[in-house]
């Protein structure tokens, strides 16, 4: 087993709730996948870089890395990254990357911040953080596969900085966190409103939020009857007005809009390492700036904000 490491003080009581989750019976894929940790062979890391492809690197014959290669895909689908491990290149569904590369311009510094991610999927993001000058980051997601990709990644880059912990937002207790990104989440969410209000509260005074969610140009919200570009559980996607208007409203000031950008099939799409139905299955093929459901296709907005009080 790779070691869980250790958490800190305001979230110990999170521990017998994350061993649960991880139990061996806690889901059907459970064995399969920790057999896949379990295969991941011994090597040493020389070299990392936290940059776009978050890699690590060192000695690693055709044998090891095939075998690494293989303990992988046992973690299929790999949907956030790239990374690059031992030169085994994963290629994930989406350039999370050019995500950051959005985000990482409008940021105040992260240095010496201890953040949180919510819906932090295997803590691709994370890594960029620390890269940021954070000092520890703690992502949550209550998708087990993605958690166990993080642990396959940690099993060589070292997880005690940048922790995913199996757990939902609403179970995080309070925490004051400098920083906090809530990304691709919060049209997830059936209150949204009651999203930004959680938000503001883990956010320590004079610290930052980053939001980053779908969004409609014009000044309606949609509120999808069905499914959006094929997801099931998309509930409302804002206008940015009224993106904006739901975190001033919980209380965040200097709320900005800092990025609008449409999302492209060369951003996300099938891969080797994610082989289901991805954007292009999702665009209406006579129209692609349509979802297949007649809605607008996605464009995303981050928008920036600040908790008021004395840092
Ligand atoms: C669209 S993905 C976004 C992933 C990543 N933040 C990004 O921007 O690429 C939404 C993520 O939120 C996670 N999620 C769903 N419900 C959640 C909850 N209640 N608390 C925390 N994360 C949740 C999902 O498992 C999924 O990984």
């Amino acid at each position: 087993m790779i070691p869980e490491p250790a958490l800190a003080d305001d979230l110990a009581g999170l521990a017998p709730l994350i061993a649960a989750r991880l139990a061996p019976d806690a889901h059907g894929d459970m064995a399969r996948w920790q057999a896949a940790l379990a295969a991941l062979p011994d090597l040493t890391p020389e070299r990392v870089d936290l940059g776009a492809t978050v890699t690590v690197d060192g000695p690693a014959d055709d044998a090891a890395r095939n075998t690494l290669a293989e303990a992988l895909m046992g973690l299929h689908p790999w949907r956030k990254g790239p990374f690059s491990l031992f030169g085994i290149h994963v290629d994930t569904e989406w350039r999370s990357d050019w995500k950051w590369a959005r985000i990482a311009p409008h940021l105040a510094p992260l240095d010496g911040h201890r953040v949180l991610d919510v819906g932090c999927g295997n803590g691709y993001f994370g890594w960029r953080m620390l890269e940021a000058g954070a000092r520890t980051v703690v992502g949550v997601d209550p998708t087990l596969v993605f958690c166990l990709q993080h642990r396959a990644v940690t099993r060589y880059l070292g997880g005690a900085a940048n922790q995913v912990l199996p757990v939902r937002f609403e179970e995080l207790p309070p925490a004051g966190f400098d920083s906090v990104f809530s990304l691709g989440v919060i049209y997830h969410r059936r209150d949204p409103m009651e999203h930004a209000e959680r938000l503001f509260r883990h956010v320590r005074p004079g610290g930052q939020l980053v939001l980053e969610s779908l969004v409609v140009d014009g000044d309606a919200s949609l509120e999808p009857a069905g499914r959006y570009a094929r997801m099931r559980n998309v509930w409302t996607v804002p206008s940015v007005a009224a993106l904006t208007g739901w975190l001033a409203a919980a209380g965040f000031e200097a709320v900005t809009a800092v990025d609008v950008t449409p999302t492209t099939v060369a951003e996300q799409h099938t891969t080797a390492w994610m082989r289901f139905q991805s954007l292009t299955e999702a665009l209406d093929p006579a129209n692609p700036a349509m979802t297949v459901e007649g809605h607008p296709a996605p464009v995303r907005a981050v928008v920036t904000a600040r908790r008021p009080g004395a840092a």
